[in-house]
């Protein structure tokens, strides 16, 4: 599949947990298809408000799970504050932007739709659409799994959420089951 990029503007990564969407543009990186500096990370912005890395969600007891998720909420929050302001930069600056983040909800994909609306610089989105099954192989088998419950319930909500991503605004939508033989074909310029 080829996949066409654009000079400027809005890469927006939309799928679950394990679906693959850093590994992906970690290979970007290394085969120099794109730079370091064009992605921009959750899980990174997480650690830079934060310093924690990583939650261990497994095997808590309810009380315990519900105040992890409490403190991962008001983290998330603060983390995706500082991204969106330096996303937001990049557009005005005509630079090209990754978000590498799960997106499985709608108010989070439209932050970035009307982000590069404001900025008048294209988005398009790049939707990880794996198997659940494999999503929890990949878990069990990851440094940091999220665990089986996480992966389930974000495995649910990207079922129902697909079908309305191809309506939502992109320039355009590429739906990935496998990233072998991908190729990018990126715009050399704004037109
Ligand atoms: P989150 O950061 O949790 O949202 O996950 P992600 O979608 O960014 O997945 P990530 O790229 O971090 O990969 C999670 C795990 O799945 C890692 O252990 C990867 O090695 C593995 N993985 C990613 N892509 C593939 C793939 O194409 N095939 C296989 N077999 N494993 C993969």
């Amino acid at each position: 599949m080829q996949i066409v990029l654009p000079y400027a503007g809005i890469v927006l990564l939309i799928g679950p947990s394990n679906s693959g969407k850093s590994t992906l543009l970690k290979r970007m990186i290394e085969k120099r298809e794109i730079l370091p500096s064009e992605v921009i990370s959750s899980d990174d912005f997480r650690v830079l408000v934060s310093d924690i890395e990583f939650i261990d969600w497994r095997d808590r007891p309810k009380d315990e799970a519900d105040s992890l998720l409490g403190d991962y909420q008001s983290i998330s929050k603060e983390a995706f504050s500082m991204m969106d302001s330096v996303i937001d930069a990049r557009c005005r600056l005509n630079k090209l932007t990754f978000v590498d983040a799960t997106h499985l909800h709608p108010d989070d994909r439209k932050r970035y739709l009307s982000l590069a609306r404001k900025n008048n610089v294209p988005i398009i989105s790049i939707v990880m659409d794996i198997h659940e099954d494999e999503l929890l192989i990949r878990d069990e088998q990851r440094d940091n799994p999220r665990g089986k419950r996480r992966i389930r319930q974000q495995y649910q909500t990207f079922k129902k959420e697909k079908r309305f991503i191809k309506k939502e605004g992109y320039m355009s939508v590429y739906t990935i089951k496998e990233t072998d033989n991908l190729e990018f074909n990126r715009r050399s310029n704004p037109i």
